[in-house]
């Protein structure tokens, strides 16, 4: 008996948007309400009510309960709170035209105080962008979050605080069920909110859809049921999966997934039962490991000013540097990272290309001419660099000793680990990867074509982010977690992974990482592990969905795939998982 006033006409797409008022589907409501109200005396509350899609299935659901319970008289306890008047207006009619009493008050649900009495905080709150929800309102938002202990950057969503918010109004014991843009599952912002979850519930199951369920909609949601409301914690959650939200009746069986550490991406909810199972599994094993246990993973060097500190060979010969005053250098940007190693030979080729392979670093009292470079800075206001200002001298970068591997962390495809053959400094605009003395001999020589896997280019997707433009982003803390072979499964595959150096050069020359990757998983993943075929082809689907998945939310047009090939947005925003 979900009913539609027609006041929303009255309102335009603008208003609605500014306010995020995107009305739920009916089945959508129904599911959530089912799940939650399961007594004829159950409060229930939907913030953000809307025209009240989640309190009028609660009637129907609270019928249905009074038909089958034995002489409970039904006296609901319904309220909705709602920002927008003519909504809220819409709302009581409905309720009243639906045969009940609900209290349905007119304000900013982030002004009304918790009261921690009712069984069930249903609903759908409003999406707003961080970039459109400003001024007092998100102030309100954020105080409210960090009442309940959850402090959200600049950067969130409305949603964000509206759901920790929407919590405190629960019993002990009590359910939230809530739609939700699939973002909670990845975005950094909501990392508070997902360890809120699972602290705060006793369990928390997530609904993912193969389909987009919101009309006209582009978000993609979520259905998050969170039961026992003050009796977590909890260190996992269970994945139900469903085409759309006609058929929510046919969910998958659940999957399970313990997110390590809690606030870390959930980004396993988007797989397949088959990939997060080959991944899950073969993480568990000892043949694959984490990048740390390898060595460290730290930032590179800041200059405050590249192009005044990395120069070229021609530029450095024409301001008649001498060698003291300069450092050799892996060029800002890491498009010359894209094979296995940076060797003397390839610094030197870049070099005579014209990139900037020397860093203006004098060790100790300058040269003249670096004195003179030093007052050409000046006068270029070069020491004015907030970066420049706060060390002494100015132009002495500090240093940071070169690293055993470089790692590109910021990726339309994959990282990629270089063996730093030439023993150059490098930039921020790379991480260096300094590995255990133990591991060093092994690792500089073979980590980088053991770490072309499938299993590591998913782990990628797994626990980098995605950044604008669809790139992959990896921060050190996140590159420590990202799984590679082990050190004693390298070293078992060692002659066959030298082997394939040459065939990968070739293919990384192309761009053809995915194909490089299939060459190094029949040696890894087949040959030494003896995974079954299924596996690695359930890890390789994984990697690509995920890769697509990036791409399509990145907004850019088409990113390169890492084959050679290319991904159009439009043509993968629909194949995001397959049943
Ligand atoms: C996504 S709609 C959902 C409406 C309804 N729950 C449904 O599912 O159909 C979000 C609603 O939140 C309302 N809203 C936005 N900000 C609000 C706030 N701070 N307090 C209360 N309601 C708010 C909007 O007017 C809109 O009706």
């Amino acid at each position: 008996m979900v009913l539609r006033s027609a006041s929303a006409d009255l309102d335009t797409a603008a208003l609605r948007k500014a306010r995020g008022a995107f009305f739920t589907p009916e089945p959508l409501a129904r599911y959530i309400t089912d799940w939650a109200v399961r007594s004829v005396d159950d409060r229930v509350l939907e913030p953000s009510c809307g025209e009240a899609a989640f309190l009028l299935a609660a009637v129907d659901r609270l019928a249905a309960l009074e038909a089958t319970s034995t002489g409970q008289a039904l006296l609901p306890h319904l309220d909705g709170v709602e920002l927008h008047e003519d909504s809220a207006q819409a709302a009581r009619e409905l309720l009243t035209a639906a045969g009940v009493e609900a209290t349905v008050t007119v304000g900013d649900f982030f002004g009304v105080n918790p009261g921690r009495q009712y069984d069930a905080v249903i609903g759908n709150p409003p999406y707003v962008r961080y970039q459109d929800f400003s001024g007092e309102s998100r102030a309100r938002s954020r105080a409210a979050a960090l009442r309940g202990g959850v402090s959200l950057t600049g950067l969130a969503s409305s949603w964000a605080a509206f759901t920790v918010h929407a919590a405190q109004f629960l019993k002990p014991g009590g359910r939230l069920g809530l739609v939700l843009p699939a973002e909670l599952l990845t975005v950094n912002y909501a990392a508070g909110v997902r360890t809120f979850l699972l602290q705060n519930f006793e369990q928390v199951d997530l609904v993912a859809f193969d389909e987009r369920v919101f009309p006209g909609v582009l978000e993609e949601v979520v259905l998050v049921l969170a039961d026992g409301y003050a009796n977590g914690p909890t260190d996992h959650f269970q994945l139900f999966q469903a085409r759309n939200a006609d058929d929510l009746a046919n969910t998958t069986t659940p999957r399970l997934w313990r997110p390590i550490p809690p606030a870390g991406k959930w980004t396993a909810s988007l797989l397949t039962s088959e990939t997060l199972g080959a991944y899950s599994g073969l993480l568990a094993t000892e043949s694959f490991t984490l990048l740390e246990t390898w060595g460290d993973t730290t930032l590179g060097m800041v200059t405050g000013n590249n192009k005044y500190f990395a120069l070229s060979p021609a530029r450095a010969a024409q301001l008649g540097l001498s060698k003291s005053d300069l450092l050799r250098l892996s060029p800002p940007g890491s498009r010359h990272l894209r094979g296995l190693s940076l060797t003397t030979a390839a610094l030197t080729e870049l070099g005579d290309a014209g990139a900037a392979v020397c860093l203006f670093r004098p060790a100790g009292e300058p040269s003249a001419a670096a004195w003179a470079y030093i007052a050409e800075g000046e006068a270029r206001e070069v020491d004015q660099a907030y970066k420049c200002q706060v060390r002494k001298p100015w132009w002495r970068t500090p240093l940071v000793k070169p690293a055993d591997l470089l790692l590109t962390y910021m990726n339309a495809d994959t990282p990629r680990l270089s063996a730093n053959k030439a023993q150059a400094h490098h930039l921020n605009s790379v991480h260096g990867v300094y590995l255990k003395p133990e591991h060093r001999a092994l690792g500089s020589d073979l980590l980088p074509v053991a770490s072309l896997n499938s299993m590591t280019l998913l782990g990628a997707e797994m626990v980098g982010r995605a950044y604008g433009g669809g790139m992959l982003k990896l921060e050190p803390k996140e590159a420590d977690l990202l799984p590679v072979p082990s050190p004693a499964l390298t070293k078992a595959a060692e002659t066959a992974l030298r082997r394939l150096r040459p065939q990968l050069v070739r293919l990384l020359a192309s761009g053809q990482v995915v194909s490089a990757a299939r060459l190094v998983d029949e040696v890894l993943l087949i040959g030494e592990l003896g995974l079954p075929e299924a596996e690695v082809k359930a890890l390789r689907q994984g990697h690509e969905e995920l890769t697509a998945r990036r791409v399509a939310r990145g907004g850019a047009s088409h990113v390169h795939r890492g084959d050679g090939g290319t991904v159009s947005r439009r043509a993968n925003s629909n194949r995001l998982r397959r049943p």
